[in-house]
């Protein structure tokens, strides 16, 4: 039997086959398939989900070709200039920038909520002191469900805003002692004097013995960070929590579901890749070979940090960590050779055919190791402070999914293996 085509044809006139065109306010639009296999028992083919649209969302826009990343509407170049990341976070979760009292009323809460259960540092003695502390985080985050389940009824707003209150507030401590821990130093607590990103360096870098300064040029760059890495469109985590969402699960459940899917080395996972990598490289002239085996196809090596589904163009957010990694590494009168690395790389590829032809440039996470090296962060604590900042981001669309209808998400699938057959012998 030959291979048979559905021609997609777009017209205003329409048929008992057509499919409706959907238009969002920015971006494609998108053709609505929900109904395809019901009426023509086909399906649509799409790993890796390159052409699908999973839902309707109004949290975050990407637009790859212009380089573009607007949270809510706000350009995230402005946001990361003029905001700090507890009002992007409110953002996020409620659509529009807080009013004095609505930040303060929000400021209150996390405050209220920042520390953890005792209990749940408990947890924590249970890990090999070398656990990764992603590792950490995922059971640590999945953990808090048997602690709040008696405030859980996600039907109720209350309960819902509590439940999100809760993983932003506790994350920066539930992340710094992941750290801490592993290190032997006894936990500091949240300080309620101290805005988000200064008290997570504090409790970060900081020992319940002596007083911790934390230098505000670096509590600014962190929450720039925080910033920048807060959401990002449908990407594999939210993705994760979102898919987990839609089965009921609790948020505890779903964002630690999102934290194992950040951690890997193709999505969070690259900014602790990149820096293994360029000490790897280890020099300027290592250089070439490194961009040789990145464009060989029979070589699993890529460059990370480089390239993304969705940007084909610079991704705005690498733009503005590599001016914080430079300013903070002046300020600290560090100089980093894989700084150096890093651009003569960046600019030796961008000149190359086979990353101009994919369009492939620095994402993310090219530079955002080297800030946070600079800032003292050791490599395995990189992931753990995009995960702390994409709890934004991931609340926000677990809390919009809330208000969805669909039921719970459940793909199918091009099934290609044996046909019905039956167990060998007499019955
Ligand atoms: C993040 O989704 C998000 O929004 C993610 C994120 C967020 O905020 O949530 O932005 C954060 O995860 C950023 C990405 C971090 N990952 C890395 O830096 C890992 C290295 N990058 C690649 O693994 C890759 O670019 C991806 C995973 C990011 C994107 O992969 P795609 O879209 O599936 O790209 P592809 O595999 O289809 O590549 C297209 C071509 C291929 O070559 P051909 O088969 O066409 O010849 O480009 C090549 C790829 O081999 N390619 C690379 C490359 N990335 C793509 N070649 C060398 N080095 C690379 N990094």
């Amino acid at each position: 039997m030959g291979t048979k085509y559905v021609n997609a044809v777009i017209s205003e006139e329409s048929n008992e086959n057509s499919l409706p065109v959907l238009d969002g306010t920015l971006g494609p639009s998108a053709v609505d398939i929900q109904t395809l296999y019901a009426r023509n028992g086909l399906l649509a083919f799409d790993p890796g989900f390159r052409s699908t649209a999973a839902c309707k969302s109004s949290i975050t826009f990407v637009d790859g070709d212009k380089g573009m990343l607007l949270y809510r509407g706000y350009p995230i170049e402005e946001l990361a200039e003029r905001s700090e990341f507890i009002e992007v976070a409110y953002l996020l979760m409620h659509g529009d920038l807080p009013t004095p009292s609505q930040r303060k009323t929000f400021d209150d809460a996390l405050g209220y909520y920042n520390i953890l259960h005792e209990q749940v540092l408990s947890f924590y003695r249970g890990f090999r002191r070398d656990a990764h502390p992603m590792a950490v985080m995922v059971g640590v985050v999945g953990a808090l469900s048997a602690f709040y389940h008696d405030v859980m009824n996600m039907r109720d707003a209350n309960d819902r805003e509590l439940a999100t209150i809760r993983l932003i507030g506790k994350m920066p401590m539930l992340a710094a002692a992941s750290y801490t821990y592993s290190i032997g130093r006894p936990q500091r607590y949240p300080n309620n004097k101290l805005d988000y990103a200064t008290n997570f360096l504090q409790m970060m870098f900081g020992a319940p013995n002596r007083e911790y300064v934390v230098d505000p040029v670096l509590s600014r760059a962190l929450d720039v960070i925080l910033i920048l890495h807060a959401d990002h469109e449908q990407n594999a985590s939210t993705s994760t929590v979102r898919l987990a969402a839609s089965s009921g699960a609790n948020p505890f459940a779903c964002i630690a579901a999102g934290i194992a899917s950040l951690w890997g080395p193709a999505h969070g996972g690259a900014n602790e890749a990149v820096l293994k990598m360029l000490m790897e490289i280890g020099t300027v002239e290592n250089i070439p070979k490194v961009i040789e085996r990145a464009k060989d196809k029979n070589d699993s090596f890529r460059l990370m940090g480089f390239g993304h589904r969705i940007y084909k163009n610079f991704d705005p957010r690498s733009l503005v960590i590599q001016k914080q990694a430079k300013k903070v590494l002046a300020h600290l009168g560090k100089d980093d050779p894989l700084l150096e690395i890093a651009m003569r790389l960046e600019e030796i590829a961008l000149k190359d055919e086979y990353f101009i032809e994919r369009k492939l440039y620095p994402n993310v996470d090219f530079y955002s190791g080297i800030l946070l090296r600079a800032m003292g962060f050791p490599m395995n604590m990189f992931t753990a402070v995009f995960a702390l900042a994409r709890t934004a981001g991931w609340v926000s669309h677990w809390l919009e999914l809330q208000g969805e209808s669909h039921g719970i998400d459940r793909p199918r699938q091009l099934y290609v293996g044996k046909t019905l057959r039956h167990y060998p012998g007499k019955k």
